[in-house]
């Protein structure tokens, strides 16, 4: 039995020696002290012993197998730490090798305009606000002073989701949310940035586009006038598109407004000479403004006796292709990469 034992325990020291990994490790766990292992083998066959020999046989085999279990775990540890410094030399990274070059993002010409926009308007004291981009006729047209049936319905042809939804035609609606939801009806100085959606279906339009509108209703006393509203398209004509620009206001017609302008700007390419892109006319139209009507104020809580101001309202994108000298209006909305890297720059 003794003779067995060192046997096992030789057997074991010499294993140990050749064993390469884990599994080779546990192959020899079971093979020796697993439930048909040799040690246990042996552990099994006490119960053929004398009652003498048993417990001088049982010290000896709980020794060996002690020992066993123990020249095991040194070796297990060994085998651990061998696999975990092969990983780190494997997973070993070379920080002097040179990085890749991150691929920097830049902002569409777009909201680079509108932010050029917000910031003005806010240097100037007026807040920005947001509306909804699906809209009710109801502030869509009916509190500009547009009935349903009224004729300049027709001059914006509208997405309509239902009879009394639609996708908003003109940022304007939100002149008529301000209104309203001012309940305690002091002044208002606002701009509004924003989609708007109209069925267009030609070359130069897009189903899809954006608007800035501006909106400053004040007391009577104050006296916001024409030459404000002159002087406030002004600045913005001149910040955003250049300092040696007139502006020229010709009559139109619409219905939140009266009287009504539409203004244009001189041509900038050809400096007002004349060419093909202000049609040899020297001016190019960019806004619709005029002195808030007064159904409008009337309509969504304000008193014409008391209160008066201007709107305005514009196209930025449009106004971004001429800020940057874009000449395809299609570009700014297929988000070709090359045509957006151009933007990777500060103004
Ligand atoms: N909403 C008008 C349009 O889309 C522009 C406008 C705004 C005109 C405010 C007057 C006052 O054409």
């Amino acid at each position: 039995m003794k003779e067995k034992l060192d046997n096992i325990k030789n057997q074991v020291n010499q294993k140990v020696k050749e064993l390469k990994d884990m599994q080779s490790l546990n192959e020899l766990k079971v093979k020796i002290l697993g439930k048909k292992g040799e040690l246990t083998e042996i552990l099994r066959g006490m119960k053929d012993l004398s009652p003498e020999e048993r417990p001088i046989i049982g010290n000896l085999v709980n020794k060996v197998r002690n020992e066993i279990e123990e020249v095991i775990k040194n070796a297990e540890d060994l085998i651990k730490e061998k696999e975990l410094e092969r990983k780190l030399e494997e997973e070993k990274i070379d920080i002097t090798l040179p990085s890749s070059k991150i691929i920097r993002g830049s902002k569409h010409p777009i909201n680079r305009t509108i932010e050029q926009i917000q910031d003005l308007f806010v240097s100037m004291g007026y807040d920005v606000v947001d509306g909804p981009e699906l809209e009710t006729d109801e502030f869509c047209f009916e509190r500009l002073n547009l009935p349903k049936g009224h004729p300049a319905r027709d001059m914006q042809d509208s997405f309509y989701i239902t009879q009394e939804v639609l996708l908003r035609t003109q940022t304007s609606a939100v002149q008529a949310r301000v209104m309203l939801a001012n309940k305690e009806k002091s002044p208002i100085r606002m701009i509004c940035t924003g989609k708007t959606y109209r069925r267009e279906d030609d070359a130069t339009h897009s189903h899809q586009f954006n608007q800035v509108e501006g909106l400053v209703i004040d007391k009577k006393e104050r006296n916001v006038s024409l030459a404000d509203l002159k002087g406030t398209l002004q600045v913005f004509v001149k910040e955003m598109l250049g300092n040696n620009l007139d502006l020229r206001f010709r009559p139109s017609y619409f219905p939140f407004t009266e009287p009504s302008y539409e203004v244009d700007v001189t041509c900038f390419k050809c400096c007002g000479k004349g060419c093909n892109l202000c049609k040899q006319t020297g001016w190019i139209e960019i806004l619709g403004a005029g002195i808030v009507h007064p159904n409008v104020l009337k309509m969504n809580g304000y008193d014409p006796d008391q209160y008066g101001g201007f709107a305005f309202g514009t196209g930025i994108d449009r106004l971004a292709m001429f800020k940057y000298g874009i000449t395809d209006m299609r570009y700014l909305y297929t988000n070709d990469i090359r045509f957006l890297k151009q933007f990777d720059r500060k103004d």
